[in-house]
């Protein structure tokens, strides 16, 4: 008898459950449009339609998945700067039609000024915002470098075919819809100069339908296009440097010239005949969803109930809880820190976290005991942090060359600081580190010393650009932004897929729920069944269904661009989230 047989047996709560919730059909709380987009050949899923027919452009051209994805990672610097970026940093997940695997890691990194207490005060307090508006707040940028680095060594097509695409929409403009034209009301925006000449015309906001043109933009991509080089040791280096001087920020010419992309293998595992192949530290992504899945893999989740039913959300949130748990303990930068990888990947130690939980009910945080024998004493120091804004997207082409990226200026706008004379946003990454042991980030997360601030070193990140192979064909590729949520929702997507055979469309769409240790709280997006909040909170969950959207809290997070492979067809199917209005998948 399979151990979530057991406990279905065995617990007449969850059996209870099961039994009163799998007449409700998972269907019940997804979007009206709930089946996937097909295609014969390659697609593009981005969260802004002219970045995804820039990508699918860029195909028709001969250009293949990785000239696709520098492509959109261009053009949404352009259509949508609250996290496509040149002046951020991210990560991008290629496995190609061999069956080859990159990780290429362009992440910020900390100035070589940056001290582990430069965000604290004369008392050793915190300062608030200070890790996360302007100057002092933005990490030396990764962008460029990680996205012209994957041109040079995997496309097929020049830098400058990849960026025309970017460029031509910065010249030309692009309509604004009227989500994306409330978007650049932001007000971080409105406290810097620079950024308020552009993004909001001094004022005179931009209104739905108008064309929004970036020539100031349009100008340093052409630029980067004719010389990636500038941008980290040319003239434009040297005026990155200067504004950055000029304000109090830290990043200087040695700085930008020290930059460099690290090409990483990834992290790999195991589950219910899926390989999956994530993303390896500095992001702690991978290795928790590794982790979650590891102590999922012998349950049999649809026989507690369908996707979202109380009993299945009660058996993984405790796997959340447990994976999370380790997340802050352990992880940071690999470049500074022996990181315990292969002791928390281990599927005895999933095994015996598994045997702590309870089918009945949660185990409060505080009480959570660390199975013993597996993991090294975790790191006897402080914490880390993560953050606001980040877009993923996915790409297949014709070949059957796969990328998942997620990149980020970390806040929604990153710093709100837009450099001088070159109309890009510089990010906020550096909120992504430990501002002060034991004091939890914009997140919540309170985590590890292995994250305290460092020079050179690249800040923890959650971000979880995810490929699934079944018997060694593509089967999923998998993406969100979301901050401390994007690895739940990894999870969840895969879940929902590979355990309750949700379409991909369904996936996208799918109420999210999301816990990580601490605090120890259960939240649910808006749209998640009023009826499963309540057998939670019964079960003893402390649950917080976010309320109505507002400015502050939309109710939802998490941007899931996916793609499956449909593998009797061999179609392309497409997920886009429509939580946002102005995605796309786009394909052939
Ligand atoms: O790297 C990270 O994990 C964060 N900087 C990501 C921030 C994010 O996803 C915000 N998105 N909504």
């Amino acid at each position: 008898m399979s151990l979530a047989a057991r406990i279905a047996a065995s617990s007449t709560v969850v059996a209870l459950l099961a039994s009163s919730l799998l007449a409700q059909s998972a269907s019940a709380s997804l979007a009206a449009s709930d089946q996937p987009t097909r295609a014969r050949h390659a697609m593009v899923v981005t969260i802004q339609h002219d970045a995804s027919d820039a990508g699918i452009a860029i195909l028709k051209q001969g250009g293949n998945a990785v000239d696709a994805a520098v492509a959109v990672g261009f053009a949404l610097a352009v259509v949508y700067p609250q996290a496509g970026n040149i002046g951020g940093g991210g990560f991008m997940l290629i496995r190609d039609k061999h069956g080859k695997t990159h990780f290429l890691d362009y992440r910020e990194k900390a100035p070589a000024a940056a001290t582990r207490d430069m965000y604290l005060d004369a008392h050793g307090n915190v300062v608030p915002g200070r890790s996360l508006v302007g100057y002092l707040a933005s990490g030396v940028p990764g962008s460029v470098a990680g996205l012209t680095y994957a041109q040079q060594h995997f496309g097929k097509l020049t830098l400058a075919q990849d960026m025309a695409p970017a460029i031509k929409l910065a010249t030309d403009g692009y309509s604004l819809s009227a989500e994306e034209a409330h978007n650049l009301q932001n007000k971080n925006l409105t406290r810097f100069p620079t950024s308020t000449a552009i993004f909001q015309r001094n004022g005179n906001f931009y209104q739905p339908g108008d064309t929004f043109r970036q020539p100031l933009l349009a100008a340093t991509l052409t630029r980067i296009a004719q010389d990636p080089t500038d941008f980290y040791r040319g003239a434009m280096a040297q005026q990155i440097a200067a504004f950055s001087q000029a304000g109090g920020g830290l990043i200087t010419t040695a700085d930008l010239a020290a930059y460099e992309v690290k090409d990483r293998a990834p992290i790999t595992g195991n589950y219910k005949g899926y390989e999956i192949i994530t993303a390896p530290p500095p992001s702690s992504g991978g290795i928790v969803l590794i982790e979650i899945l590891n102590i999922l893999s012998s349950y049999n989740l649809p026989a507690l109930g369908p996707d979202r039913s109380a009993a299945q959300v009660h058996i993984i949130t405790e796997a959340f809880r447990r994976a999370y748990m380790d997340r802050g303990d352990y992880l940071g930068d690999p470049d500074f820190n022996t990181l315990p990888i292969k002791q928390m990947a281990d599927p005895a130690y999933a095994a015996a976290w598994r045997a702590s939980i309870d089918p009945t009910k949660p185990t409060p945080s505080k009480d959570l005991v660390r199975p013993a024998g597996f993991m090294p004493p975790p790191p006897q120091l402080p914490t880390p942090h993560e953050s606001t804004q980040t877009t993923h997207f996915s790409i297949v082409d014709a070949e059957g060359n796969a990328v998942s990226s997620t990149y980020t200026l970390n806040g929604l706008f990153g710093s709100g600081l837009t450099v001088d004379g070159l109309g890009f946003l510089l990010n906020n990454e550096m909120d992504d580190f430990t501002s002060k042991i034991g004091v939890p980030n914009t997140y919540g997360l309170i985590q590890g010393p292995a994250n305290a601030i460092a020079p050179g070193k690249r800040p923890l990140s959650a971000m979880t650009p995810t490929i699934l192979t079944r018997n060694g064909k593509l089967a999923f590729v998998l993406g969100s932004p979301g901050g401390s949520t994007i690895i739940t929702t990894v999870a969840n997507d895969i879940i929902s897929t590979v355990d309750n055979h949700l379409n991909i469309q369904q996936a996208a769409d799918a109420p999210r729920f999301h816990h990580q240790y601490l605090p120890d709280r259960l939240d649910l997006e808006k749209k998640f069944p009023a009826d499963v909040a309540d057998q939670l909170k019964s079960l003893g969950y402390t649950v917080n269904r976010l309320a109505i959207a507002d400015e502050k809290n939309p109710g939802v997070w998490g941007d899931s661009e996916l793609i499956a492979i449909d593998p009797k067809t061999h179609e392309l199917l497409g997920g886009h989230d429509q939580r946002r209005a102005f995605g796309k998948v786009a394909r052939y």
